[in-house]
C-alpha cells in the first residue's frame, strides 16, 4: 500500500503521475498544489480521475517554508506518519532564457536577475524546503525514495556536445539541484533514502504554444540538435509515455545498484532522448 506525495500536479507532468498511481486503489496518491480549488474542480471533472478517493490534494507552494510543513503534517494525518515516496515535480519553467544564448540575455541584467532567482527559488530552494519537510516521514516509510525531475538540459556533456544554449537560466537551476540531490544522497544514503534525480525526456506540455516565428527558429535548431544527438527523435513524447517510463525507472531504482544521488533520464541512463 505505497504512498506517494508529488508536488506541482496541477497540470502536465505531474497530473499524469496522480493519474497513473492513483490507477491502484490500495495506493495513497497526494498532490501539492498552488491552487487547489482548482485542482479539486479539474480531478472532479475528470471522467478517470473522478470519484478516485485515494487522490488527495494538499495546498502548497514550494516557495512558502511554512506551507510545505504544513502540507507535511496534513500528509502525516492522512498516511498515519509514514510516506514512501516524494516525487519532487514542480518546476519553474522560463521563457525568458528560452531562447537567446546567455551573453545575449546579459542586454537585460535586470531581468536575468530576476529569473535566476526566481528559478532558484522554485527548482532548488523550494525542494531544499520540501525534503526537510518531508524526510521526517520518509523515514518512517518502506520505500524511502525521493525523486527530483530533473532536466537532461542541465548534462554539462549535452550542452558542450552540442553547444545548447538555449534555456541557460533554467538548466543552471536543475544542474545546482542535481547536486543538491547528490549532497542529500551522500547524508542519507546510510539511512536507506534512495535520492535520484530523473530527466522526463522532452514532454509536450504546452510549453511552446505561444511562440513566435522567431522563437520557433530558435527551438528548431534546437530540435534539429536533438537529431543528431539522438536521430530516432521524433519530437515530444507524451506526459503518458514519459510518466509510464518515469514509474519503470523509479520502481528498480536503488542504492544497491548504485543509484543514489545519480542523474539519469527516463530511459534508466545517460541517454537523455
Ligand atoms: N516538459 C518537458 O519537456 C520537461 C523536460 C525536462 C524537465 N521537465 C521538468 O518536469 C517538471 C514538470 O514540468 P512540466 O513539463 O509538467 O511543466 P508545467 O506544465 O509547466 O508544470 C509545472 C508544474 O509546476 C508547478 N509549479 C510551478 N511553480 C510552483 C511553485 N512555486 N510551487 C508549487 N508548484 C509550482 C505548476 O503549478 P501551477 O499550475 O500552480 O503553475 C505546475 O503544476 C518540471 O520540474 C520541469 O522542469 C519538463
Amino acid at each position: 500500500m505505497p504512498s506517494y506525495v508529488i508536488t506541482g500536479v496541477s497540470r502536465g507532468i505531474g497530473y499524469e503521475f496522480i493519474r497513473q498511481y492513483s490507477n491502484d486503489p490500495n495506493d495513497t496518491v497526494i498532490g501539492l498544489v498552488r491552487d487547489k480549488t482548482a485542482t479539486l474542480r479539474k480531478v472532479s471533472e475528470d471522467p478517470d480521475l473522478n470519484g478516485r478517493h485515494n487522490i488527495h490534494i494538499v495546498q502548497a507552494d514550494v516557495t512558502d517554508y511554512n506551507a510545505l510543513q504544513a502540507a507535511a503534517a496534513e500528509t502525516a494525518k492522512i498516511t498515519g506518519g509514514s510516506l514512501d515516496y516524494l516525487i519532487a515535480n514542480a518546476g519553474l519553467v522560463t521563457t525568458f532564457d528560452a531562447y537567446d544564448p546567455i551573453g545575449t540575455l546579459g542586454d537585460q541584467p535586470e531581468m536575468l536577475t530576476k529569473t535566476l532567482r526566481e528559478l532558484f527559488d522554485v527548482n532548488v530552494i523550494g525542494n531544499i524546503h520540501l525534503f526537510n519537510s518531508f524526510l521526517p516521514l520518509i523515514l518512517k516509510g518502506q520505500a524511502k525514495k525521493v525523486i527530483t525531475i530533473s532536466s537532461g538540459l542541465a548534462d554539462t556533456v549535452l550542452t558542450n556536445r552540442y553547444d545548447l544554449t538555449s534555456g541557460s537560466l533554467y538548466s543552471t537551476s536543475k544542474a545546482a539541484m542535481n547536486m543538491v540531490v547528490a549532497k542529500y544522497s551522500a547524508q542519507y544514503k546510510k539511512d536507506g533514502v534512495l535520492f535520484l534525480a530523473l530527466s522526463p525526456g522532452m514532454v509536450e506540455v504546452g510549453h511552446f504554444k505561444d511562440v513566435t516565428a522567431e522563437q520557433m527558429e530558435a527551438v528548431g535548431g534546437m530540435l534539429a540538435k536533438f537529431v543528431e544527438y539522438a536521430p530516432h527523435f521524433k519530437g515530444p513524447i507524451t506526459p503518458e509515455q514519459s510518466v509510464t517510463a518515469m514509474k519503470s525507472v523509479i520502481a528498480s531504482a536503488s542504492i544497491e545498484k548504485g543509484h543514489g544521488g545519480e542523474f539519469i533520464s527516463h530511459l534508466g541512463n545517460k541517454q537523455w532522448l
